[in-house]
C-alpha cells in the first residue's frame, strides 16, 4: 500500500484558498507562456468554496481564464442541460457564469445524447481530452462509498469514459436535490478510473463528518475497485486535503 500524501485543514474555506492558489499559479504560469491550462473538474457540494475562491480570484486579482479548457468529470443519464438538477447547471452557476472560460472550451459529459449516441460521444471525450494535452489538473471530491466521479465500487483501474450505472448509495445521498431517491437517475456518464489518473495533478478534497469514515477507509485500504479513491495510491502526483471534520476518525 502506497501513502498518498494527505494535509488537514482547519476547515473547508482554508481548503479552498490553498487549492484555489495552487489552480490559480498554474493558469497564471501557463498564461504566462502563452500556454493553456486543462482542468478537470468536479461537482457536489465540496467544491462550491473552491468555485467561490476562483471567482474572486477572477474579478478581484484578474485570474485570466481566456486560455483554461475544461473537462467536467460526469454527468447524470439521463439529464437535459438546462435541468436545475443537471451539472450543466451547477458549473455554469458556480462556475462558468462568472470567469471568462470561453464556452467553446467547456466540456461536460451529454446527459440529453439517445442511448446508441453514448458510446461514440465517450470515444470522442476521451479524445479531446488527450487533444487538449492531457489534464493538467484533476479536481475531485469524493462518494461516501468511495466513488470518485461516478466510479462506483467495481469500477476497474482501467475504466475510460463510459455510462455507468449509480449505487444504491449515490442514489440515496442525492434524494434531496431531486426530490427522492425514485427520481434520482439511475445511470451517468462518467470519466473512468484510468482518465482520471493519466491527469498530471490530482487533490481530492473531503470536508464534513459524512466523510470521515470512508476516508479512513481510503488512507488504510490497499489499491482495488472496492474502493475506488484508493487507485489514487497508484498516482505520483496526487494530494488529498481533508478538515478537521473528516479527519476526525483517522488514526
Ligand atoms: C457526486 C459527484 C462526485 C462527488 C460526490 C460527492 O456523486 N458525481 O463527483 O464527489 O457527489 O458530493 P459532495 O461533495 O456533495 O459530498
Amino acid at each position: 500500500m502506497t501513502h498518498i500524501p494527505f494535509v488537514v485543514a482547519e476547515n473547508a474555506q482554508e481548503i479552498a484558498q490553498t487549492v484555489a492558489a495552487e489552480i490559480a499559479a498554474l493558469i497564471r504560469e501557463r498564461n504566462a507562456e502563452g500556454r493553456s491550462t486543462v482542468l478537470g473538474l468536479a461537482t457536489g457540494n465540496t467544491p462550491i468554496l473552491l468555485y467561490r475562491e476562483l471567482v474572486r480570484l477572477h474579478r478581484e486579482e484578474g485570474l485570466d481564464f481566456s486560455r483554461v479548457i475544461t473537462f467536467n468529470l460526469d454527468e447524470y443519464y439521463p439529464m437535459q442541460p438546462d435541468s436545475s438538477q443537471s451539472y450543466h447547471y451547477f458549473m455554469h452557476h458556480h462556475l462558468f457564469d462568472h470567469v471568462n472560460v470561453p464556452a467553446s472550451q467547456i466540456h461536460i459529459p451529454d446527459g440529453s445524447l439517445p442511448r446508441e449516441a453514448i458510446a461514440d460521444f465517450c470515444a470522442a471525450y476521451e479524445q479531446k481530452i488527450q487533444q487538449a494535452g492531457g489534464l493538467d489538473f484533476q479536481l475531485l471530491g469524493i462518494g461516501e462509498n468511495g466513488h470518485i466521479g461516478f466510479n462506483e465500487p467495481g469500477s476497474a483501474r482501467d475504466s475510460r469514459t463510459r455510462l455507468v450505472r449509480l449505487d444504491a448509495t449515490t442514489r440515496r445521498n442525492a434524494a434531496g436535490d431531486f426530490g427522492g431517491e425514485d427520481l434520482v437517475p439511475r445511470e451517468a456518464i462518467s470519466m473512468g478510473v484510468a482518465t482520471i489518473l493519466e491527469a498530471r495533478r490530482i487533490v481530492l478534497i473531503a470536508t464534513g463528518s459524512k466523510k470521515a469514515t470512508i476516508m479512513q477507509k481510503v488512507l488504510h485500504s490497499a489499491a482495488s475497485s472496492d474502493i475506488p479513491a484508493t487507485f489514487l495510491q497508484l498516482h505520483e502526483n496526487a494530494t488529498i486535503y481533508v478538515d478537521t471534520a473528516a479527519h476526525a476518525s483517522l488514526v
